[in-house]
């Protein structure tokens, strides 16, 4: 081994497996040691850039394993490797550190959404460490940081926190954006015309705390078009989520 540079085995062949083995291939000071997926075919386009494998007879020790694997995976799959005194790491946000049934257990859960044949540039992309001891946490801190500016250290819970806190910032905006389309397109309208709206929304939380960028009918307590919005609703679903979040919004700032 080249005790210069980190050693690394992924485990995975999915969407965050195939960022990071993208990612660590550009790093001089990373040796990407070798990729394990149950199914081959997945990770074949890597063969001439690493060592491929589907048999885990095959794995040798390295400094880190990352286990890229669905989350009800990770402990079934980590015990395969408990022989290794290997840092073996997931990917996973809601995953605990404990779910890992190796010796030396960490978590590099980069906090981003990835998908395959979208790019992402990682240096932007925080990235959350955790592991037992100040040795591991340091070792992963040092790995993170040749990837990404944004190296946070945060225990399991802190992490499901965070993932949590995602799910409401970009899976249930993103759902909302799927209401509106349906709207719009109930009415021949394009979803185009919402763009600049929603990348302005977007932009304002760069300078504003989400409390202070808030407008609309429910802050302003504008119930007459609150009614009327309610109306014009068919979809019971939208009718409600419409009912729901006006009614947040109205909690929120009924004291001021
Ligand atoms: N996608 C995201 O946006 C994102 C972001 C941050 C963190 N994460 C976390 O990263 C991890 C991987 O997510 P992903 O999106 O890359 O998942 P994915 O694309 O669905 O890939 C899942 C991987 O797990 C493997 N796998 C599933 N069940 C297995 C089993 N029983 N034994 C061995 N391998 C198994 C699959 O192998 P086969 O190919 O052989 O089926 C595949 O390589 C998860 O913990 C997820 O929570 C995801």
């Amino acid at each position: 081994m080249d005790n210069k540079k980190i050693h690394i085995s992924i485990f995975g062949g999915g969407n965050v497996a195939t960022h990071l083995i993208k990612a660590f291939l550009k790093q001089p000071s990373i040796q990407l040691q070798q990729v394990y997926n149950r199914h081959i075919d997945k990770i074949k386009s890597f063969t001439h850039q690493t060592e491929i494998t589907d048999n885990l007879k095959d794995i040798r020790p390295a400094d880190i394993f990352i286990l890229a694997l669905t989350d009800d995976a990770i402990a079934g799959f980590s015990k395969k490797l408990s022989t290794f005194d290997t840092l073996t790491v997931h990917t996973s946000g809601s995953t605990n550190i404990n779910a890992l049934q190796t010796q030396r257990k960490g978590v590099f859960y980069p906090f981003q959404t990835f998908s395959k044949d979208k790019e992402v540039d990682f240096r932007q992309i925080p990235i959350l460490v955790e592991a037992q001891n100040q040795d591991d946490l340091q070792i992963l801190k040092n790995l993170a940081q040749k990837l990404s500016a944004h190296v946070i250290v945060a225990d399991s819970n802190q992490r499901k926190a965070l993932h949590v806190a995602g799910v409401f910032a970009a899976n249930f905006v993103n759902h909302l954006y799927l209401q509106a389309a349906k709207i719009l397109e109930e009415n021949k309208l394009d979803f185009d015309l919402l763009k600049p709206l929603i990348m302005e929304v977007a932009h304002k939380i760069e300078q504003l705390h989400p409390k202070t960028a808030q407008t609309g009918p429910a802050i302003r307590n504008d119930q007459k078009t609150i009614e009327m919005h309610l109306k014009f609703l068919k979809n019971p679903e939208q009718k409600e989520l419409y009912r729901i979040l006006t009614q947040s919004i109205q909690k929120t700032y009924s004291h001021e």
